[in-house]
């Protein structure tokens, strides 16, 4: 649609008019249309006679904001004003960041999802159905705007920590895309939310009167990954140019999906390599706070799964990249699993995790005090260890003994408890700081209170993928990038990295403060422009170019005038 000149991709080319205008939320300005735009749209009576500033919208967006008295009720305003006025809505956000994101996103966005067929309101973006799999060209065409630069698919099953939530995951699309926006700069009209609803298992969804989702056992195996091609074949031939972001898919049908079409569209996937690329951030951070470089790290890393595995496959791609051969880095890393440290002795490793399995020899005389094998105690106490990584939804598995045997041998030792939620992180980090005599360098998964060591107040990084996904959209859409490479992911997380308040500011947080996200995103989005111009992957434009078209594509909310 075309208003004054402001150019709205809908598929429709006509000029929005009174009560049209009015319930179009990317186009609305609510009480802020002037006395001419009034007049020019046929929207007097229509609205109060008072016309108001966007400022003193938000004022009032916030205090009807703050007479909501729980986190659900504030999602449901947040979200029905997203629905009436998107630049009042990334206003309120934009001002109150750090207020604002726990609400649209994590953690509220679970209740949300778990509640998504009794707080439903408005459609927002597509349910594409298994039983309609043989139109989904149709279903994508269906679409409210024509154009998409990123869209955020689930298929619901793995839905943060809660687990299967069947068509209720599209909660999750949602808010992650109003962080596209509002950090990367995605317009929001350009955005699109999707949930693959292939059923649910999930008894609670399943008996509930009210579920909005198709009332059905999940589809699996063959016919599971059949309906997911037909998809990537409909959006390759619908949206050719789109970012397509995988999120929450079960770790059985993440990693197959992502290694079969990361090659062939623009795609990624957040839980993956974001998860990878904001950790490796905070690592790249703290070792510049060490004052030492990446390769002389000794890394342990507890917990063998996805996220444990995809953290140090990013850390290694760095390592390597500083200049150390696959060999020399291979033997940095200490990798424990529920069955002790991986070594080749072990025949019970994936392939993905065989990588990281230590020579047998090397660690023949260790002792095995966790049921005969070598647990993280054994480990700590034979090797130098700099960095100490968990990946295991072991609560508390980081105990005080194993943690000052750390600390007795290193200045500054790096200790990220990511597991989630915090019932699960291996150690809480008051504690961290206590039993290291303020000396380590914590980021965690889960949210933690600064702590108070020593008349200081030292705050906790939460690896949050926030500091990266918004970032990773701006990037390609500003440079073009037909593809997402892990160079490229590399590039966001040494920027991000580079970025930590604490190489400057040595009582700082690891990563940066939500406040400063916006300007973080945008160095990133640039740098990861640069990386996917030297891999070929984007066009070939000057770096001067580059900066111009980041800085112009990252949208802020502002009214457009339509008087003219
Ligand atoms: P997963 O189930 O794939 O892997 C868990 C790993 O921990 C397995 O290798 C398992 O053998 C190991 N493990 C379990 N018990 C153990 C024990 N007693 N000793 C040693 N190792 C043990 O899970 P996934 O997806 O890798 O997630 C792990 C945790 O990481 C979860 O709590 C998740 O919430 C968290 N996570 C945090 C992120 C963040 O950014 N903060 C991002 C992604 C995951």
């Amino acid at each position: 649609m075309v208003i004054a000149g402001a150019v709205i991709a809908s598929g429709s080319s006509d000029l929005r008019h009174g009560i049209d205008l009015l319930d179009t939320a990317v186009l609305n300005k609510g009480t802020a249309f002037t006395d001419e735009e009034r007049t020019r749209f046929g929207l007097h009576a229509l609205l109060p006679p008072h016309v108001e500033t966007l400022d003193e919208q938000v004022a009032r967006a916030y205090e009807a904001f703050q007479k909501k008295d729980n986190d659900l009720e504030r999602h449901i305003y947040l979200r029905a004003l997203q629905d009436t006025n998107e630049v009042l809505f990334y206003r309120l956000l934009l001002d109150r960041i750090e207020e604002m994101t726990p609400l649209v996103y994590t953690p509220t966005v679970a209740l949300a999802c778990e509640q998504f067929s009794h707080i439903y309101r408005r459609p927002r973006g597509l349910f594409v159905s298994y039983p309609l799999r043989d139109s989904i060209p149709h279903l994508l065409r269906n679409r409210p705007n024509k154009d998409a630069d990123v869209i955020v698919v689930t298929d619901g099953e793995r839905i943060l920590g809660i687990g299967d939530q069947g068509a209720g995951g599209l909660g999750i699309p949602i808010g992650k895309l109003s962080l596209y926006t509002l950090i990367g700069g995605i317009r929001p009209e350009r955005t699109l939310p999707i949930v693959l609803d292939v059923g649910t298992n999930n008894p609670e969804r399943l008996n509930d009167p009210e579920y909005l989702g198709w009332r059905h056992e999940r589809i699996t195996g063959q016919a599971y990954f059949d309906f997911v091609h037909q998809f990537v074949q409909a959006v390759k031939q619908e949206l050719p140019q789109t970012c397509l972001q995988w999120e929450d898919f079960a770790t059985p049908h993440a990693r197959p999906i992502l290694t079969r079409y990361r090659d062939e569209l623009l795609t990624f996937n957040d839980d993956i390599q974001g998860t990878a690329s904001v950790a490796l951030g905070a690592v790249l951070g703290a070792v510049k706070v060490t004052g030492k470089n990446l390769k002389e790290q000794q890394i342990v890393m507890f917990g063998a799964g996805s996220a444990g595995i995809g953290v140090a496959d990013g850390l290694r791609a760095a390592m390597t990249g500083d200049g150390l051969s696959e060999q020399e880095a291979l033997s940095q890393f200490w990798v424990i699993d529920r069955d002790g440290l991986l070594h080749s002795g072990r025949k019970d490793l994936r392939p993905e995790q065989a990588v990281y399995a230590q020579p047998e020899s090397r660690v023949a005389e260790w002792p095995r005090t966790s049921n005969g094998h070598i647990g993280l105690a054994d480990m700590i106490g034979q090797i130098k260890a700099t960095v100490l990584i968990g990946l295991s939804t072991v609560g508390g598995a980081f105990s005080e003994p194993i943690v000052r045997e750390m600390a007795r041998k290193v200045e500054r030792p790096i200790i990220f408890p990511l597991s989630n939620p915090t019932s699960k992180s291996e150690a809480k980090a008051e504690d961290l700081i206590h039993w290291t005599d303020g000396r380590a360098l914590v980021a965690s998964g889960s949210p933690f209170a600064p702590v108070n060591y020593q008349g200081r107040k030292i705050p906790i990084a939460q690896c949050n993928n926030v500091f990266i996904f918004p970032a990773m959209g701006l990037a390609v859409v500003a440079s073009g990038a037909r593809r997402v490479t892990e160079p490229m992911m590399l590039a966001a997380a040494r920027t991000l990295g580079a970025n930590s308040p604490a190489i400057k500011d040595p009582s700082a947080s690891l990563l940066p403060r939500l406040t400063d996200i916006r300007r973080v995103a945008a160095e990133i989005a640039f740098a990861v422009g640069v990386q996917a111009q030297k891999e070929g992957v984007a066009p070939k434009i000057s770096e001067d170019e580059l900066r111009r078209r980041v800085h112009e594509t990252q949208w802020a909310p502002a009214y457009l005038n339509f008087s003219k």
